[in-house]
């Protein structure tokens, strides 16, 4: 039997890291674990509750008392706050505008960690985020940060928004990845940062299979 690995995917908005790390994940038959669900489901408890989004210790005390939980079927992740599944509900432009606040606070991103680092304790785990290869799996047996220019980045948002029927402005979507971006990239706690020992990817330009067929080889190198 082929050894199992766990392989870490970051970089910043729209780099195509889901879509991938989905491909990846089904082909070689492991776990797909979407880290970003996370912090959006922390961020769509505190604006149910109107939370301050600048209050670490409020938001946490919600984390405490409606804990994040996620679970794995045939159709991928959902994601549940206590018993209500909000796999849908994070998805909307109030959460995604105000994400990166929340995913500031070191005390709530512990708190992310703790339940990330629990689902690893197997590997057979492909884990998109913005610190899996810095912080959350520092000894990935394969490391990826995953980027591409923001225009098409914002390109790509904006195709997704119309295929799915919904309103979208370019010029919008790409200032949100822009302010997202720098906040994931600016925070002190686990910034967005290329881990040192991570495969750069520029997938400008390159399409989903590209990627993915990239990857599944750099992942072939290494069970083997
Ligand atoms: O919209 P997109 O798929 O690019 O983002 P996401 O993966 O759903 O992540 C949403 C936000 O959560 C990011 O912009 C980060 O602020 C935060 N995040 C993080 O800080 N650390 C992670 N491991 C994953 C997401
Ligand atoms: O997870 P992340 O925010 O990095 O990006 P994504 O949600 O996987 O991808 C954003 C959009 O770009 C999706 O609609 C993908 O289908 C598309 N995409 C693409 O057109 N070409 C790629 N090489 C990767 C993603």
């Amino acid at each position: 039997m082929t050894k199992k690995i766990n392989i870490a995917i970051d970089g910043p908005a729209a780099a195509g890291k889901s879509t991938v790390a989905k491909k990846v994940a089904e082909a070689l038959h492991y776990t797909y674990i979407d880290t970003g669900a996370m912090y959006r489901a922390a961020t769509y408890l505190a604006l149910e509750h109107g939370v301050d989004l600048e209050d670490a210790h409020a938001i946490l005390e919600w984390l405490k008392t409606e804990p994040i939980t996620l679970s794995y079927t045939e159709k991928g992740q959902h994601v549940f706050i206590g018993n209500k599944d909000v796999t849908e509900l994070i998805r909307t432009d109030d959460v995604t505008n105000h994400v990166s606040i929340v995913a500031t606070h070191a005390i709530v991103r512990e708190e992310m960690v703790k339940i990330q680092r629990d689902m690893i304790k197997q590997s057979g785990v492909v884990m998109d985020g913005r610190d899996i290869g810095t912080h959350v799996i520092p000894n990935a047996e394969v490391k990826i940060f995953m980027m591409a220019s923001v225009e098409e980045r914002a390109q790509r948002r904006y195709k997704e928004n119309v295929n799915k029927g919904f309103e979208a402005n370019l010029e919008v979507i790409k200032e949100d990845i822009r302010t997202r971006d720098k906040i994931d990239q600016e925070r002190k706690a686990s910034p967005l940062v290329k881990a040192h020992d991570a495969i750069e990817m520029d997938t400008t330009g390159l399409s989903i299979d590209d990627v993915t067929e990239e990857i599944l080889a750099i992942v072939s190198k290494k069970v083997m």
